[in-house]
């Protein structure tokens, strides 16, 4: 268990207690965790009655007959987009679902009835396309409304969406879509970063010759660059919905039916298909999103500035904040394009109340220093959030003094594409916080931290993080693969769902997540999979073996570094070393390429021939090599030492 570092992160004696604004709801609020801690089950039955607008309304909540295949609010019937659009037309269908900037400087302006009109028009060019209930439709686009559009419209008819990463790569697209199956891809000729195009249909032109499930190409136009349509296979969006009607009959559809499915890394090179459901993945991210952000639909501008290709994105810029009838900003582009102002310009220019972001994406305004900030007035911001790994004392505070003006509250969010909603966080208005620490459950959640036997850890001590108890918005399993769901999550103790990270406990019973404790990475607050990057290494002509490991990166948190040997007859050279990086970035995409790789005639590994991944990562850290005498072959650690050393060296000339 990684324990080193708690020192450094610990900062128990810092106390920011709420502040006056939120105080007044401190009393209502401290109430909802004695009803979660009373009867969790009775509390989320209340929320989901309560936030939702069923057809027909559950009588049952926790169905735990076929545990850990649970279900929530089984017997209920409702449709995500009616909860998300059509209730909110009567009281505010003027009102703005998004102010949308494109990263050129073009701006939109979203409010909801346009956004019922665009969903109902989508959605009906999809059943006009053969999609019906049930179908998967595979969605790959930047940050363009359409993108929430695309979603909303597989919503609205019962197709499942599974929406892929614009980062990722061709083959990645191959991957998700052949597992899913899916019938339908969505896309945009290109995408706008940093002033130029990412060629997403060109990526879908090469997918598409290997994903014979595929029907059909929706293609949105975008950056206006010529891209090749297959005729009788792709079709453009603004053709697919001209003439359509903007009314749509919504699907009726049970509380259990699948919503979508979004991949993510695991510990194999295979990324895991998670599945999340239609009622209890709605009642959590609307629950969530109400009390953890403080929303006040009436008054707040909300941004949570993630990418909706990520869970992050789905739950708390499309689901979350539009079933609670909130304004969101949504940003096309990178913070430091043209300018490194631009998250603070568009927050002076939209009067955005509350910022979520990553502790990665503060690190690199840390960096690049107050001035770009003081250049705006931020005075409009009374929340600030963060959310995707750890966040340092110092990252912490820097946030909290420079953008909040040391005046706003930081709910720091531990959650998983797992969890489909916020796990751990303080409420603003009843904890306080210490910085560097996710507090504690938000009410209705149980998390501990347990040692190897499955037991709850005395306070003070560091162990594995757990959730003890269902919830909603849980993933349902893994799609095509129950085993693997039941063996990733539920096998480690029984009845406790393993979360994969490491914990520490304070004395006044305060979680500190420490970050991973399997084969995952974090790179920037995203997940990558040692074993995908290794299989992606090992692809190539010149590689024998790759070993990859996540080493500690003080502004991505974690960075790929690998260790490779060469097939003998290949020597080693700067151009290989260049040419293995880009093979990485075009085999998964560009957040997946190694920040170093190292040359090794040998890996070290055990006596039964496992790779040590601790060892490696323990050379990269600097750390001392503790204990290596199960090592095969004690010379391979100092050639790789010597190496590292001697990369450090060249990194910082
Ligand atoms: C992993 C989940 C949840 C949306 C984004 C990431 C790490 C997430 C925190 C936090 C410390 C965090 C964990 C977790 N993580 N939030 N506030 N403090 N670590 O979703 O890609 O599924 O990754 O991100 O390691 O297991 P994801």
């Amino acid at each position: 268990m990684a324990d080193s570092g708690i020192e450094n992160l610990l900062h128990e004696d810092r106390l920011f207690p709420p502040s006056e604004e939120f105080a007044a709801q401190a009393t209502a609020q401290a109430a909802l965790y004695d009803e979660g801690e009373a009867d969790f089950v009775a509390y989320w039955k209340r929320q989901a009655l309560e936030r939702i607008t069923w057809y027909k309304e559950p009588t049952e909540g926790l169905d735990d007959s076929n545990a850990p295949f649970y279900k929530w609010f089984a017997d209920g019937e409702l449709n995500v987009t009616f909860n998300c659009i059509d209730r909110h037309l009567e009281k505010g269908g003027d009102k703005v679902a998004f102010h949308w900037v494109g990263e050129p400087g073009d701006t939109r302006t979203i409010t909801y009835r346009e956004l019922y009109e665009d969903v109902n028009r989508l959605a009906n060019g999809l059943r006009s396309l053969g999609i019906e209930k049930g179908d998967r439709v595979a969605i790959y686009m930047g940050m363009v409304p359409e993108l929430a559009v695309a979603m909303l419209a597989c919503a609205r008819i019962g197709a499942v969406h599974s929406v892929i990463f614009g980062g990722f790569s061709a083959e990645s697209i191959i991957d998700r879509v052949e597992d899913m199956k899916s019938k339908l891809l969505i896309t945009c000729d290109g995408a706008w970063r940093r002033g130029s195009v990412v060629p997403l249909k060109e990526n879908c032109d090469i997918a598409m010759e290997s994903t014979p499930s595929v029907e059909h190409c929706v293609v949105y136009k975008r950056t206006n660059q010529a891209v090749s349509m297959t005729e009788g296979r792709d079709i453009w969006w603004h053709d697919l919905v001209a003439g359509e009607s903007s009314e749509c009959e919504p699907e009726v559809m049970g509380a259990e039916d699948l919503l979508y499915v979004l991949y993510t890394s695991g510990t194999t090179a295979k990324p895991k298909g998670i599945m999340h459901t239609t009622a209890g993945y709605l009642t959590g991210v609307a629950t969530t999103h109400a009390l953890v952000f403080d929303i006040k639909s009436e008054t707040d501008v909300y941004w949570c500035a993630a990418d909706i290709g990520w869970v992050t994105g789905h739950s708390y810029i499309v689901y979350g904040p539009l079933a609670n009838h909130t304004t969101s900003v949504i940003y096309e582009g990178t913070p430091d394009y043209p300018e490194k102002d631009r998250l603070w310009s568009i927050i002076e220019e939209y009067g955005v109340t509350i910022l979520y972001t990553a502790p990665t994406a503060i690190r690199a305004f840390m960096k690049w220093g107050v001035e770009y900030p003081e250049r705006h007035d931020l005075t409009s911001l009374r929340l600030l959030g963060s959310v995707g790994e750890p966040i340092n004392p110092e990252a912490w505070i820097w946030y909290h003094e420079n953008i909040g003006g040391t005046v706003c509250p930081i709910v720091d969010t531990w959650w998983q594409t797992e969890t489909g909603s916020i796990m751990i966080s303080p409420l603003p208005g009843v904890t306080t916080t210490k910085p560097g620490s996710a507090t504690k459950a938000i009410p209705g959640i149980t998390a501990a931290v347990v040692n190897e036997e499955g037991e709850p850890v005395d306070p003070g001590s560091g162990g594995f993080l757990t959730i003890t108890e269902p919830w909603p918005a849980m993933l349902r399993s893994i799609y095509g693969d129950d085993e693997r769901y039941v063996e990733t999550y539920w096998s480690q103790h029984a009845g406790l769902y393993w979360a994969g990270d490491g914990a520490k406990l304070d004395e006044d019973n305060y979680l500190w997540i420490l970050g991973r404790i399997d084969d995952v990475m974090n790179i920037a607050g995203h997940r990558i999979s040692t074993m995908e990057v290794e299989s992606a290494l090992v692809s190539h002509a010149a590689v024998a073996e790759a070993a990859v490991v996540g080493a500690t990166d003080d502004l991505t948190g974690q960075a790929i570094v690998s260790f490779v040997t060469l097939r003998s007859g290949v020597d080693e050279s700067d151009e290989l070393n260049d040419e293995l990086r880009k093979h990485v970035a075009t085999k998964i995409g560009p957040i997946a390429r190694p920040k170093s790789i190292i040359f090794t005639p040998d890996l070290p590994k055990t006596r039964s021939g496992k790779i040590m991944r601790r060892l490696l990562r323990d050379i990269c850290d600097n750390r001392s090599l503790g204990d290596i005498t199960t090592l095969a072959d004690a010379d391979v650690v100092a050639t790789i030492t010597a190496q590292q050393a001697e990369a450090r060296r060249s990194d910082e000339e």
